[in-house]
């Protein structure tokens, strides 16, 4: 599945823009604040709903407007004749009104049904926070990617999430009204537990299938024999039904004085390694940035490989960071390894055409300057 064509109006700094795309890949160069990320971020909008920049939609509209529209027409390879179908995605924001995704000119009905219809897979310069970050982001990492091959996962994790809520509350409602209401707490840990063991056997089942995709990765880009590794840290190590109530009545009294679930998958963890020592506190900023373009490479592999078809691939600024050997090993496994359309961004031109100098890939320069793009015609 590829991007043709895009289509923004009042999005960020763009005030009318229709881009014709290329199936293969598309380099976005141009000066600091030019809008080259947000057309990144227009791109995983159709995807997800939402940018990466921002949670907040009202942010995307063009300052002075009150609306935006972002519209994308796909085209789907069928596996069968390799017949071509179009597919469209609009998404509109009003402000006051909010927003309504069009799948085919019919509006979704939950935002998370189409999760993982466009299969994609960014890199950007923030992605070091998965390192550096709190716990959080790793979570997020594993959520958003066994999300897309799995709507299941994404279910519990959702219902999961209603169900800690409604169990915060309640904590909160005993603490203010004082007494306890044993019934009811162990209502919410019996919808509690069998949903939290779901979700941890799913991230540990993506931890094993990750590991060996991502080392391999890792491998092709650093030359020096270094060994990676990930390990998935559950906050409550057991996955069974007897060791969850053990652990929620052990931790109950302190629940209630905090008046929240302290303990559960919200609590889970990655822990990145190399050479059995942390990435985050040993490692340098080499290391760091190679591990990560590592675990997204990765990401890309493994969500290839569940949804049969290659996913569409954003890279942010990410050669800027690279020596030149990296630089190279990682332009050949573009080249060779991602089957999808990319999407790229990078401040020098020059840079750009020195690095798909090569690529048996079809490519189109597009230069950008303060909202408004050009093609830039090679021979
Ligand atoms: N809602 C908005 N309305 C108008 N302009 C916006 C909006 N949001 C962001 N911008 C503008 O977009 C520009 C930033 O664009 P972008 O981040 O895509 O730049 P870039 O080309 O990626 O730059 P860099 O090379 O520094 O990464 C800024 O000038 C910013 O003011
Ligand atoms: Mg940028």
């Amino acid at each position: 599945m590829y991007l043709r064509q895009l289509q923004l109006i009042q999005f960020r700094n763009y005030d009318e823009l229709l881009l014709s795309l290329s199936e293969g890949i598309n380099c976005f160069t141009g000066a600091n604040g030019a809008g080259k990320t947000n057309i990144l971020d227009a791109v995983h909008f159709l995807a997800f709903t939402k940018g990466f920049r921002s949670s907040q939609d009202q942010q995307a509209v063009q300052k002075g407007a009150d609306f935006f529209f972002n519209g994308g027409k796909l085209i789907r390879k069928t596996t069968k004749d390799g017949k071509e179908i179009e597919k469209s995605v609009q998404c509109n924001y009003q402000k006051g009104k909010g927003k309504k995704v069009m799948v085919d000119l019919q509006p979704l009905k939950r935002m998370s049904d189409h999760i993982g219809y466009i299969p994609m897979v960014s890199i950007l310069p923030s992605d070091t926070d998965l390192i550096n970050g709190p716990s959080a982001g790793r979570r997020q990492f594993m959520d958003m990617l066994i999300s897309q091959y799995d709507q299941v996962y994404l279910r519990n994790l959702i219902q999961y999430n209603r169900v800690i809520d409604q169990r915060n509350a309640l904590l909160r409602q005993f603490a203010s009204q004082g007494g306890v209401d044993q019934d009811q707490l162990d209502l919410w840990n019996m919808q509690m537990v069998p949903l939290g063991i779901a979700i941890q056997k799913e991230r540990a089942r993506f931890t094993e299938l990750f590991m060996p995709v991502f080392e391999d990765y890792f491998k092709k880009i650093v030359s020096e024999q270094e060994k990676p590794g990930i390990r998935y840290n559950p906050n409550i190590h057991d996955f069974t039904e007897e060791a969850w109530h053990k652990a929620l009545k052990d931790k109950e009294a302190r629940d209630l004085i905090n008046q929240y679930t302290g303990l559960g998958i919200q609590r889970d963890d990655l822990v990145f390694q190399i050479d059995d020592r942390s990435v985050r506190n040993f490692g340098s900023q080499g290391q760091q940035k190679t591990f990560v373009i590592s675990l997204k490479l990765a990401q890309y592999a493994l969500l290839q490989n569940q949804k049969k078809l290659p996913p569409i691939l954003l890279l942010d600024d990410i050669f800027d960071k690279l020596d030149k050997y990296r630089l190279a090993k990682i332009a050949g496994i573009l080249d060779e390894d991602m089957e999808g359309q990319i999407f790229i961004t990078d401040t020098s031109l020059e840079r750009m055409k020195l690095v798909f100098a090569e690529t048996l890939k079809k490519v189109k320069f597009f230069e950008v300057q303060e909202g408004r793009i050009n093609e830039v015609v090679t021979q």
